[in-house]
């Protein structure tokens, strides 16, 4: 339990690391955004509860959909989805007793079926831009989630990528016929089929076919410096990357810029 009472999502460093990025660039979003549109939207798929504990450091820290209440200029409206009831009450709750309320839509559910919900709800026109945050804990998110999500849209995408899940199961999940890979990256297999050293070079290339897909579906070349590798603080094991994607060279540039600094901060503190 959270000091405010509720339920609250267990952490460790690397959770804070990635929270930090997000933070980051959430703050230079909304504000450096705030006169160039009239219209800025924040998604978050995968919300969980609003508020996570480091048990690491023993501190509570918020998460992704509190961040995006307390910018210090607002986002037009923010759009949370999350599946499991316990968690959506607490968050609901913490949202409830946010100044900023009003401005938050919550949707239950499977965010791979509430997106059209969803859609429906976002500001319509040129005019608006929005930010997309998508923290699944494995392979819950399917790429048809994303094409739905995105289309016709200028949205940024911070896409949590299971990288170590993938370098994990890839043998078993290449000896089934199907599997909950082939919906996060459709074509997986073909990569795969060509020989690859180590299940580390197969998730690698897994994740590289991903980025072609999300440049199929209308985004910006993704380059290195738009994935952050995130490890474990004290093993230094490889768990995730964070993908940024946008539709528009200058966010590629506000994101590396603000992830990297983030990034030092963080290593200088979470280590
Ligand atoms: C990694 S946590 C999100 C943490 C949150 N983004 C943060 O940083 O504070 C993933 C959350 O997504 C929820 N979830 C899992 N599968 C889902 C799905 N298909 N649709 C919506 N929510 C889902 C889980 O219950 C969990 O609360």
């Amino acid at each position: 339990m959270a000091e405010d009472g509720l339920p609250i999502r267990c952490v460790a460093d690397h959770s804070e690391r990635k929270l930090r990025i997000l933070g980051a660039y959430m703050t230079i979003f909304s504000t450096g955004m705030k006169n160039k549109w009239s219209y800025l939207n924040y998604i978050d798929l995968f919300a969980g509860p609003g508020l996570c504990y480091n048990f690491k450091r023993a501190r509570e820290i918020l998460g992704s959909p509190l961040l995006s209440l307390n910018t210090r200029d607002p986002f037009t409206s923010i759009h949370l989805v999350e599946m499991k009831e316990r968690v959506l009450n607490a968050l609901r709750k913490r949202v409830l007793r946010h100044s900023r309320k009003d401005s938050v839509y919550i949707y239950e559910g499977d965010c791979n079926e509430e997106v059209a919900n969803l859609r429906n709800n976002l500001s319509i026109g040129y005019d608006s831009l929005d930010l997309a945050f998508l923290d699944p804990e494995g392979f819950e998110l399917s790429f048809e989630t994303i094409r739905a999500l995105t289309k016709d849209r200028k949205m940024d995408l911070i896409v949590n990528f299971p990288t170590s899940g993938i370098r994990r199961n890839i043998q078993k999940t290449a000896s089934r016929d199907s599997s909950r890979l082939d919906l996060l990256v459709p074509g997986w297999r073909e990569v795969y089929r060509n020989p690859l050293p180590t299940s580390e070079a197969a998730a690698l290339a897994i994740l590289d076919h991903f980025k072609k897909l999300l440049e199929g579906i209308g985004y910006e070349t993704i380059e290195p410096a738009d994935r952050i590798s995130i490890f474990t603080s004290d093993t230094k094991t490889h768990l995730y990357d964070l993908i940024y994607a946008s539709k528009n060279k200058r966010g590629k540039d506000f994101w590396q810029k603000v992830a990297r600094k983030a990034l030092e901060g963080s290593q200088k503190t979470l280590f």
